[in-house]
């Protein structure tokens, strides 16, 4: 596919989100597995399925509802997806991105990015909340691979302004107000869907990472290269492999982040009118 016909592709997500969602709020929210819950908060909701949405490949991973939620929350307009797709069900990295990539097209100027990960770091545990600050892209792809279409930003976009201090220092504030503890850590993303070896884990543990999963850099990559501002957190679901003694089960990592999803839906909802007010500068 040319850079062109790309760039087209994501004009025709774009177009759909600002037909639905009139006008666009400047921020949005994907909620990963089991996280999903905050778009029950929602005040005036209007809906837009995936599969209306042109092009991005409706995900059907258990805890994931696929659709675009808009609303309100604590008074200020936002954006929830409720689900994504994932490198690991086969989709081109250029599907796994098309919707973040739609979003900030449409005029999302803050994207805040959720998912359930794995903890690498001892002092992490299940349930615990972690703001990524930086993070290992292992998944053997780039999403920006490809022709490049100016539209979307520069070719060689500088990846030490994503996850920038401005978003993490109001979800910080936020976490601060509401006494919840908020770690930060490198998240490591692999392709999955297997779950990682505890030799990948250790060699990652080296590179310095506090968590794993398989999503949330491509959307961070191709956001940031758009010029949005990222912020992102891991729901930390379980022990990465090795870490302890027990096995990692995908019923196990929906079950723990249903408790966690509560608190960072907190998080989420008190940091909301900062964040939105951020996207407005
Ligand atoms: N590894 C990768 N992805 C994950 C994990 C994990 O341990 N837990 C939840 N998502």
């Amino acid at each position: 596919m040319s850079g062109e016909e790309m760039f087209e592709r994501v004009q025709r997500v774009a177009e759909t989100i600002t037909r639905a969602f009139d006008p666009c709020p400047r921020t949005a929210m994907v909620l990963g597995s089991g996280l999903g819950g905050l778009a029950s908060s929602l005040e005036t909701p209007v809906h837009l399925p995936f599969d209306e949405i042109p092009g991005y490949p409706a995900a059907k991973v258990e805890g994931h509802a696929g659709r675009l939620a808009g609303g309100t929350l604590n008074g200020a307009p936002v954006l929830l997806q409720q689900g994504r797709v994932h490198y690991y069900e086969g989709h081109p990295m250029e599907s796994v991105v098309i919707l973040a990539r739609g979003l900030v097209l449409a005029g999302v100027r803050v994207l805040i990015v959720t998912n359930a990960a794995g903890a690498i770091d001892p002092d992490l545990g299940p349930g615990d909340l972690m703001r990524i600050t930086d993070h290992l892209n292992l998944m053997g792809r780039n999403p920006l691979i490809g022709p490049h279409h100016p539209g979307f930003g520069e070719r060689f976009p500088d990846m030490s302004r994503a996850y920038g201090p401005e978003v993490g220092e109001i979800l910080d504030r936020a976490a601060a107000a509401k006494d919840l503890t908020l770690h930060k850590g490198v998240y490591a993303a692999f392709s999955g869907p297997s779950y990682e070896t505890p030799a990948e884990i250790r060699m990652v543990r080296t590179l310095g990472a506090s968590a794993v999963g398989m999503s949330t850099v491509p959307e961070a990559i191709a956001a940031t290269q758009m010029g949005a501002r990222v912020g992102a957190i891991s729901c930390i679901a379980n022990s990465a492999a090795g870490m302890s003694h027990s096995g990692i089960s995908h019923e196990e990592v929906l079950e723990v982040t249903a408790e966690a999803a509560r608190r960072l839906a907190e998080i989420l909802i008190t940091a909301l009118p900062d964040l939105d007010a951020l996207a407005g500068r």
